[in-house]
C-alpha cells in the first residue's frame, strides 16, 4: 500500500507519497491541485521510466534520502555510533498525525533510531514550515541532518542565493543549475554577513514581478550548511541544515531548525511577500504590536566612544527636535571603554563618564518625549577586561586564537556564563528606565557550534520573559546576525553597518526578499558617510532611510538649516504614513532601467500605495524609462502623485504631467506601460504615492 499526504493553503499544494513503509517523496509542490487529483494517482503518474546504464528503478529523493539506499546524491542524515561506526539506516513507517500540522515517524530498529518530519501550512501568508528530529535510543553522534528536503524544479535555469560582506550585506549570487551540487556551508558560527540562509529558484523567465518560483530560508543563527544538487538523472533537490558536525556531544535527541519553504506564482514578490508577512505577523513577538514603530536616534556615528553627558543631552534635544522618538545609547557607556580594545564584559556603567549613572541622562531624553535604548554586546570578551581576568576560562576558543576585533567570544553553552550576563543585564534593565536592547556580536566564532547558539537564545529568552516590555535589535557588524531563529526573539535588525545611502537603496532592495518594513532598522547618516567616504544630499539620505524602520544617526550638529528642514519634513511624511507602510508588502519593481532600483510599498487593504524609485547610476540612455508598477488591479482607476517633485533639477526641462499635477490612470496602464518620471541626477529618489480611486 502507497501512503499519500496532501497540504494546502490556498495558493500551493504539497503532496507527499511514499512507497509502502518507505520515507516519503515530495512528489508535488507547486500551485493549488484541484481536489480530483488523486494522491495515489500522483505517485504514479511521478514515476520516472528507466533505462540501460542505471539501476532498476530511481532511488527515492526522500524527505530524507537514506545513504542505504543507493541514492545518487548526498544522504539527508550522517550519523554515527560513539565508536565512531556509521549507522546506516532504512527507516520504516511508524505513525503520522495531522493534529496541528502533519506529523510522520519512522523507526530503524536496527540502529535503535526514529526520524520524524512535521510540515505546518499557514494559510495566511502561504509559508509552510518543516523540521527534522531525530531521536536515538543510546547517544550517538550526528554529523549531519537534513531539515525535510525538497525538489528544486527542473525548468529552473538557475538559483539565487545570498551572500554578502560587512557593508555589503545581501549580495544575490546566481548560479546556473548543472549537474553536481551547489554546496554551501557557513562555519563562523553565526549567520553572517556572507551566508544569508536564504535561496529562491526561479522558474525560467520568472521576474520580481511574474513567473514561478520556490524559495526557502533556514531559521537559525549559528551557521548553516545549504546543498542544490542536480542527480545525474536530472532531478535536482535541495537540503538545509545546521553547518555539519556542529553537535560536538553525543546525544539522544538532534533537531534541525525550523525550514521556511513557500511556491510563488507571481514572480519573486510572491515569494518575498510570504517571508515578509511571516516574519511580521508570526515570528516577531512584539510587545506593543500595534503601536507605530518609534523614529530612532542612534548616537554612534556622533560620538563614537566619547560619551559627554553635555554634548550627548545636545544630540538628543537635536534628534528630539527633528523628529526622533527614541534615542539609543551605543558603545562606550561601560567600564573603562575607552575604544573597542577593552571592557566587554565588564557590564557596569563607567563612573567617570557617568557619575550619577544613566539616570540624568534618560530622564533628559524622556523629558524630550523619547524613551531610551541602550548598546550590549554580550555574547563577547575582552582580554582586557575585569570578568576576563577573573574568568579566562569563560572564552571560547584557544589561548592562541586569532581575535576578531580584539575581542574573544564567551562560551554561551556555559551555565555561569549565562548566569552572569543574565545578572548584569538584568541589573542595569531594572534600574534604568530602558526600554530597547541594541544587542551586537561583532566578531565570528572561533569555530561553529550548536550549543553556543542555543546559549545565546536561552539567554534572550530568559531576559525577554522577565523584561517582556524591552524590544531588542539584531545587531552584527550591522546584519551579520539576521536569520527567523533571532527574530523570534527580537524585533529589529541593524541591516548593514553602511549608512551610504546609494549603498543601503541597493542592500534594502534585496532584503526585501526577506524582510518587511517593520524590522529593518534604516538610518540617515552623515553627510559624508564614514564607511565610504561618499557625499551624498540629505534628500536621498532621508528617503532611503524612510523607506525601511526610519531613525538617524549622524552628529545633527553637522546639519545646515536647509538639511535640517529636509530631514524633518521626511521624518513628518514617515511618521503620517508609517500606520499603513509597517504592515505594507514591499513589492520590488521590474525597472526597464538598470540604474533605478525601486520598489512599491503596497498597502494589506490595497487601497494605496508609494513607489520609491531610487536614482542609483546615471542611465545609459538619454531620458527616464517608463517604470511598471504591478500588483495593481487592471480596471480600477489610480490618482498618483510625484510627491518630491519640487526637487527635480533645472536639467528637466520637459513637461511630464507628474512634474506638475495628480494623474488618474487605471492599473492595467500602470502595470503594462508604466510611470513616466521626470528626468534625475543620479543619486536621487523619486516618490511616488497611489490611491485607489
Ligand atoms: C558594530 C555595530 O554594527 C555598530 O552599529 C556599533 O554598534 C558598533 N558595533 C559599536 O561597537
Amino acid at each position: 500500500m502507497n501512503r499519500s499526504y496532501r497540504l494546502d493553503d490556498g495558493r500551493q499544494t504539497l503532496v507527499l507519497s511514499a512507497h509502502a513503509n518507505r520515507l516519503p517523496v515530495v512528489t508535488y509542490w507547486g500551485p493549488t491541485l484541484p481536489e480530483t487529483d488523486d494522491p495515489a494517482d500522483l505517485h504514479a503518474a511521478t514515476i520516472i521510466d528507466v533505462t540501460g546504464g542505471m539501476l532498476d528503478e530511481h532511488i527515492d529523493l526522500s524527505i530524507c534520502p537514506e545513504a542505504s539506499r543507493s541514492f545518487p546524491g548526498q544522504p539527508g542524515l550522517v550519523v554515527r555510533d560513539t565508536d565512531g561506526t556509521p549507522l546506516l539506516p532504512k527507516f520504516c513507517f511508524a505513525s503520522e498525525d495531522y493534529e496541528g500540522g502533519l506529523t510522520l515517524s519512522y523507526n530503524d530498529a536496527e540502529n535503535g533510531l526514529t526520524l520524524t518530519v512535521t510540515f505546518t501550512v499557514d494559510t495566511e501568508t502561504h509559508i509552510i514550515t518543516c523540521q527534522t528530529t531525530l531521536d536515538a535510543s543510546r547517544p550517538v553522534h550526528l554529523h549531519w541532518l537534513a531539515a525535510p528536503v525538497l525538489p528544486a524544479p527542473q525548468l529552473s535555469e538557475d538559483m539565487i542565493d545570498v551572500s554578502g560582506r560587512w557593508c555589503g550585506e545581501f549580495q544575490l549570487s546566481r548560479t546556473a543549475w548543472s549537474p553536481g551540487m551547489r554546496y554551501r556551508e557557513n562555519r563562523t558560527g553565526r549567520t553572517g554577513h556572507e551566508h544569508f540562509p536564504g535561496l529562491i529558484v526561479p522558474c525560467r523567465g520568472a521576474t520580481n514581478t511574474q513567473g514561478e518560483a520556490y524559495a526557502f530560508h533556514y531559521g537559525w543563527s549559528g551557521g548553516h550548511r545549504m546543498l542544490a544538487e542536480e542527480l545525474p538523472d536530472g532531478r535536482r533537490q535541495i537540503q538545509w541544515g545546521h553547518a555539519a558536525g556542529t553537535e560536538s556531544d553525543a546525544q539522544t535527541q538532534f533537531k534541525t531548525a525550523p525550514l521556511y519553504i513557500t511556491y510563488s506564482k507571481t514572480g519573486l514578490n510572491g515569494c518575498a511577500v510570504a517571508f515578509q508577512r511571516h516574519l511580521r505577523d508570526r515570528i516577531v513577538t512584539w510587545p506593543k504590536p500595534d503601536a507605530p514603530r518609534p523614529v530612532h536616534y542612534n548616537c554612534w556615528e556622533a560620538v563614537y566612544f566619547d560619551h559627554k553627558l553635555p554634548v550627548l543631552k545636545d544630540i538628543a534635544e537635536r534628534a528630539a527636535k527633528l523628529g526622533a522618538e527614541r534615542f539609543v545609547l551605543d558603545d562606550g557607556w561601560f567600564g573603562h571603554r575607552e575604544d573597542d580594545t577593552r571592557s566587554l564584559s565588564d557590564w557596569t556603567i563607567d563612573p567617570r563618564k557617568y557619575p550619577d549613572g544613566l539616570t540624568p541622562l534618560i530622564d533628559h531624553v524622556k523629558s524630550l518625549g523619547m524613551t531610551f535604548g541602550l548598546w550590549f554586546e554580550p555574547e563577547m570578551i575582552n582580554p582586557d577586561s575585569d570578568t576576563h581576568r577573573a574568568n579566562p576560562h569563560w572564552a571560547l576558543g584557544s589561548e592562541d586564537q586569532t581575535l576578531g576585533r580584539q575581542q574573544k567570544a564567551l562560551d554561551m553553552s556555559l551555565q555561569e556564563v549565562r548566569d552572569f550576563l543574565y545578572d548584569r543585564i538584568s541589573a542595569i534593565l531594572r534600574d534604568n528606565d530602558i526600554d530597547y536592547i541594541k544587542w551586537d556580536h561583532n566578531r565570528v566564532l572561533p569555530m561553529p557550534d550548536a550549543a553556543q547558539t542555543r546559549g545565546s537564545y536561552a539567554l534572550i529568552d530568559r531576559l525577554r520573559a522577565d523584561f517582556p516590555y524591552v524590544e531588542i535589535e539584531s545587531c552584527a557588524s550591522g546584519g551579520g546576525r539576521i536569520d527567523f531563529g533571532i527574530m523570534q526573539r527580537t524585533q529589529r535588525v541593524w541591516l548593514s553597518d553602511s549608512n551610504d545611502a546609494l549603498e543601503r537603496l541597493r542592500i534594502q532592495h534585496d532584503a526585501a526578499l526577506f524582510l518587511p518594513l517593520a524590522v529593518t532598522g534604516s538610518h540617515v547618516g552623515p553627510r559624508r558617510c564614514h564607511t565610504s567616504g561618499r557625499v551624498l544630499d540629505i534628500s536621498f539620505r532621508a528617503w532611503v532611510a524612510a523607506q525601511r524602520h526610519m531613525g538617524f544617526e549622524m552628529d545633527p550638529r553637522e546639519l545646515d538649516d536647509r538639511e535640517a528642514a529636509i530631514l524633518t519634513e521626511v521624518t513628518a511624511w514617515w511618521k503620517r504614513n508609517r500606520h499603513w507602510m509597517q504592515t505594507a508588502d514591499i513589492l520590488r519593481l521590474d525597472s526597464a532601467d538598470s540604474a533605478v532600483i525601486a520598489e512599491q510599498q503596497m498597502a494589506r487593504d490595497q487601497s494605496r500605495f508609494v513607489v520609491f524609485a531610487g536614482k542609483a547610476a546615471t542611465s545609459m540612455q538619454i531620458a527616464p524609462r517608463p517604470l511598471r508598477l504591478t500588483g495593481l488591479i487592471p480596471a480600477e482607476m489610480y490618482r498618483i502623485d510625484l510627491i518630491n517633485r519640487s526637487s527635480a533639477p533645472a536639467l528637466s526641462r520637459g513637461t511630464p504631467a507628474l512634474k506638475s499635477q495628480v494623474m488618474d490612470l487605471s492599473g492595467a496602464y500602470l502595470m503594462h506601460h508604466g510611470v513616466t518620471l521626470p528626468w534625475s541626477f543620479p543619486e536621487r529618489m523619486w516618490v511616488v504615492e497611489g490611491i485607489k480611486i
